[in-house]
């Protein structure tokens, strides 16, 4: 049983495709556009699944999209009329798009399926609509090592609910509990993103990593004013804060009033202020995600938790989730958001609908390692690179493993592609930009040199599964770097008085660690656990790099400019080598040194993207 899960028109499209209940292929549909969040129906990424699939679009049973727009549409007229004549201008810009091309939407997707095959092939027929949140549930639980479940899955909105509780068991999921539009969780930290001066639905992460600079001193008056919490961790919003849904801004001056100015200008100097506006909000969340799974924890009797939905993305407060041991094992989508939507669509058909049993992998999750994306052979690559002019030398496996280890203690900075394109926001080894963490410098140069973005954010660390516990205060594997833990106390530095006085970026700057490129002010690392069954090379490749300096850790950042999908085939790797000072290029078995390639092919592109 072939089953196609879509995921468009709202944040990032996507495509997944499942054989007999088998993630094939997921891709996100901004990597082949190079558009980030790319909303529109993912051409591009169907095709992607079909052709690593090998079939054609005639041959697909199903058609899964991932929510359901006549209820989607159904809470904006109903929200108009709630607020009117107050959300009249909201609705009046939204109505012409949502007529255009989101009401009609089964017309233009089977439009587009015909499109894609050619014929008719009885696409009504074949097309189903999931409902939001239960693509969520689905793709959180589904594809996890476990076989019954809680689910929690919170976002911004999907049709109308923000928040549902549901239980999975066997290949059965039900969704028991929901909490609905306005009031939601996704929105208030968008909201708190907006008016410090991000960008909503992309800005989320940059609040989180600003968080730790700050003092919750705004928790008190967040909770006292915007939201009502209750022990169960449900919760409601004070809209009187709000502008979401009468205006086309989050806040309005009421909120400006609470927190005494406008929102903060976009790429302005950050404050003080922000930051602990950033710590307040953190708190928060943390707050009402413990009390939601505790709730989960004791209404289920479940021992198990799953997650997804955009809010699932914030690693900071997933580990506080486990550390807290509500649950004895958490499992986290890794395309939480709505691109990951199109797996759970598929899933939720395949085993809801169609009444199909799971398959289990030996405990391992069934996400592959979120390595569901393209993959270009040896012959291809050597062709692109030829046609684009590039120096390199192809290599035997051995010595590519250790030339970019000898490369990465020698201070370099590596574009690291390597077999298939991860799924999700992450990179996690396939498409990363890696360098030695032990580096005092390192985090200023890559955030200047090659990442062009604000440097107050610390770097991911990559660390053998084997050896975590040895540099962080955990012991669970965090394959899809969706954990935050701290660096141990034997590793850290501990600051001067003078050093833990100093503002911002001068505070990240200060070596806190034996690996200061991936630890935070708090002495927290985003840690993603590498294993050798998922990724062998970037496994072999961190190994070798342990028995040359001792350290089984190093940086993992998105191959990318600030801006820019992260790259996809070898012309997006070359064209992101040689716009920035990314020092070494690998490629599967190919290594390209910058001084080798010729100073005419240096272009510099950041500017191509509107900052994010
Ligand atoms: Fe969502």
């Amino acid at each position: 049983m072939k089953i196609l899960g879509v995921s468009a028109y709202y944040h990032d499209a996507a495509a997944c495709i499942i054989i007999d209940g088998e993630i094939i292929a997921a891709a996100q549909e901004e990597r082949f556009t190079r558009k980030k969040h790319d909303s529109n129906f993912p051409f591009n990424a169907i095709n992607y699944c079909l052709n690593e699939a090998k079939i054609k679009a005639n041959s697909i049973d199903n058609v899964v999209f991932y929510d359901k727009p006549f209820l989607k549409f159904e809470r904006l007229l109903e929200t108009y009329l709630a607020f009117a004549p107050k959300g009249f201008k909201s609705f009046s810009t939204s109505l012409p798009i949502w007529l255009k091309d989101k009401l009609f939407q089964k017309r233009i997707i089977i439009d587009a399926l015909k499109d894609l095959s050619g014929i008719d092939n009885k696409w009504e027929e074949k097309l189903l609509f999931s409902e939001h949140h239960l693509s969520h549930a689905a793709s959180a639980y589904f594809p996890s090592p476990f076989n019954r479940a809680a689910i929690l899955t919170i976002d911004g909105v999907g049709e109308w609910t923000t928040t549902s509780l549901a239980l999975g068991k066997e290949h059965e999921l039900s969704i028991y509990k929901e909490i609905h539009f306005p009031h939601s969780l996704g929105l208030l930290y968008s909201a708190i993103t907006y008016y410090l001066g991000y960008k909503v639905n992309s800005g989320e992460y940059k609040v989180m990593g600003l968080a730790p600079y700050g003092e919750p001193k705004f928790a008190k008056l967040i909770k006292d004013h915007l939201i009502d919490i209750k022990n169960d961790g449900s919760f409601a919003l004070n809209m009187n804060y709000f502008d979401y849904c009468t205006g086309l801004t989050m806040t309005n001056e009421k909120f400006n009033s609470l927190f005494g100015s406008p929102p903060r200008k976009q790429e302005s100097k950050l404050t003080q202020r922000d930051m602990d506006i950033a710590a307040s909000i953190q708190v928060v969340l943390e707050e009402i995600l413990l009390k939601l799974a505790k709730d989960i924890a004791k209404t289920t009797g479940e021992k198990n938790l799953c997650l997804a939905g955009g809010v699932a993305l914030n690693c900071v407060a997933n580990g506080k989730i486990l550390r807290e041991k509500i649950f004895d094992s958490l499992w986290i989508q890794p395309a939480a958001g709505d691109a990951g939507g199109a797996i759970g669509a598929a899933l939720g058909a395949y085993h809801i609908m169609h009444n199909q049993p799971r398959k289990f992998i030996n405990g391992i999750d069934s996400m592959k390692g979120s390595y569901l994306g393209p993959e270009f052979n040896q012959k291809d690559v050597i062709q692109s690179l030829s046609s684009l002019g590039a120096v390199f030398e192809t290599l035997t496996e051995d010595k590519i493993i250790e030339k970019t280890a000898q490369a990465l203690t020698n201070g370099n900075a590596i574009g690291w592609m390597n077999g298939r394109m991860e799924f999700g926001p992450r990179a996690l080894g396939g498409r990363s930009i890696i360098a030695d963490p032990r580096s005092q410098s390192m985090q200023k140069l890559l955030n200047l040199k090659v990442k062009f973005r604000e440097s107050f954010r610390p770097f991911a660390p990559s660390v053998l599964r084997e050896y975590v516990s040895q540099w962080f205060e955990m012991d669970y594997d965090s394959p899809y770097m969706l954990l935050v833990a701290d660096v141990i106390k034997d590793k850290r530095r501990e600051m001067t008085l003078n050093e833990q006085v100093l503002f911002g970026i001068d505070k990240l700057n200060v070596s806190r660690s034996e690996i200061p490129a991936v630890t935070h002010v708090d002495y927290s690392a985003r840690i993603q656990t590498v294993h050798k069954e998922t990724n062998p090379r970037y496994y072999a490749l961190i190994n070798r790099f342990k028995e040359l300096s001792g350290c089984p850790v190093i940086v993992n950042t998105s191959f990318n400019v600030r801006g820019e999908p992260i790259v996809c085939s070898p012309e997006d790797a070359f064209r992101c080598f040689m716009g920035t000072e990314l020092d070494v290029l690998v490629i599967g078995n190919i290594f390209l040194k910058k001084t080798d390639q010729l100073l005419s092919l240096q272009k510099s592109y950041k500017n191509k993207y509107e900052l994010d």
